[in-house]
């Protein structure tokens, strides 16, 4: 389906619902509104409305098996759309909510099948933003919204994303800026025996643990039998930018500099053997210390002290590479917000391969490393799902 016009709001400050009301009355009669929130941009259905919620699917190109998370302003919301024990997601939602925490409960049978792809499961959330809390509460409804990309390109961290793979696609996308987290929530899955972490966030197995007392496992521990009618989405390769994405592991900044120095070094080898004319483009995403640490003895004409801005471009005759630094310090919560956009960019460009510096996994460092993996073509796509993507 095509529309004729996507209206986009603005958000000015002070907030006042009369810039909202427009965006809460497409909702309420059945369209689809991207809004922000803390996390990434989310693209907004009346989760009580079938034909609303598909046609979330079909602007997305999202595969239908895989469930929305259902966003509300308040926790007085989540009984009617659920059944069973609310204990640990109560004592989890006063702590972290609203917040980048996502819970998946046993739902109730208000939910439509097309929300949680028939799951007997609901995820559900409360964004902190100012805007997004006021659209949901002047919305009135509970609204399913997934990241607001076309399938398989980067979350949105900006309105401007939204637009790009989503203009002519949906009537109304709310711009409010930045998103300040810039990865998706920490999905929670409460219904087993223990409690699963089934996608990394900003709200980590230690804050999980230190409010409800019991570790979450991690979903990449579980066994495939475990795993199974758990994890819907984690089966599709997300995020995926054009060019390859490779990684730079390394303990210190000055390990993953020699480690960016070798990838590029072989990429350019690649060139010279294959004899592809021109420049061979490299976006590389790092920290300013450990860019500033890259040594290419054996490619003289790179200078990569040319340019102390955030981006720059460093030309050789047969290499350039477009460096983004997303903070001067390698610093997890820093390279999390900035990695979609970063993608994104490269993407616009158009560079021949992604260089990202790893981080340690601890903190946002895993769900920075998680997204990284993804990004890489390391998901867990098994090959005959090839293409399915969120
Ligand atoms: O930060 C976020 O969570 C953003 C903003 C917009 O809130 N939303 C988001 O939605 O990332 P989405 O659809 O892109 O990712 C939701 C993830 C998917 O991996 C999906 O499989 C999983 O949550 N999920 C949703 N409902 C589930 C359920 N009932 N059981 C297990 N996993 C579920
Ligand atoms: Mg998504």
């Amino acid at each position: 389906m095509t529309i004729e016009h996507t209206e986009l709001i603005k958000i000015r400050k002070p907030l006042t619902d009369d810039q909202l009301l427009f965006a809460a009355n497409v909702l309420r009669n059945g369209g689809l509104v991207a809004f922000p929130t803390e996390t990434v941009y989310g693209l907004g259905a009346n989760a009580y409305d079938e034909a609303a919620v598909a046609a979330i699917f079909e602007a997305k190109g999202r595969p239908s098996d895989n469930p929305l998370i259902v966003h509300v302003p308040s926790p007085d919301k989540i009984e009617a759309l659920t059944t069973g024990s609310l204990d640990q997601a109560k004592m989890l939602m006063s702590a972290y909510s609203p917040g980048p925490l996502t819970v998946v409960l046993r739902r109730s049978k208000l939910v439509p099948d097309i929300v949680t792809a028939g799951l007997d499961t609901v995820a559900i959330r409360i964004p902190a933003h100012d805007t997004a809390l006021r659209l949901l509460k002047l919305a009135d409804v509970p609204v399913a919204a997934p990241s607001a990309n076309r399938s398989g390109r980067p979350s949105p961290t900006r309105a401007a994303h939204v637009y790009e793979d989503l203009a002519g696609l949906i009537p109304c996308i709310i711009d409010d800026g930045a998103c300040s987290y810039g990865l998706e929530s920490t999905v929670l899955d409460l219904t087993g025996k223990k409690p699963v972490i089934l996608r990394p966030g900003a709200v980590t197995a230690d804050q999980i643990e230190a409010v409800i007392g019991i570790r979450p496992i991690l979903a990449a521990g579980l066994t495939d039998d475990e795993q199974t009618p758990r994890a819907p989405g984690m089966k599709y390769r997300h995020y995926a930018p054009n060019a390859n994405v490779l990684i730079a592991y390394g303990d210190k900044s000055e390990d993953r500099a020699r480690q960016i120095n070798k990838l590029v070094a072989e990429c350019l080898h690649e060139a010279n053997q294959t004899q592809i004319s021109g420049n061979i483009r490299i976006g590389l995403f790092s920290s300013r210390k450990t860019r500033e640490m890259i040594r290419i003895d054996n490619i003289p004409s790179v200078n990569f002290a040319a340019s102390t801005d955030v981006k720059g471009l460093n030309h050789s005759d047969k290499l350039e590479i477009i460096f983004f630094d997303y903070a001067s310090e390698p610093r997890a919560d820093a390279a999390a917000s900035e990695l979609f956009f970063a993608l994104r960019e490269f993407d616009e460009i158009g560079v021949d391969m992604i260089i990202a510096e790893a981080l340690p996994e601890d903190g946002m460092g895993l769900a920075y490393m998680n997204r990284l993996t993804k990004a890489a073509g390391g998901g867990e796509a098994p090959k005959h799902r090839a293409g399915g993507k969120t």
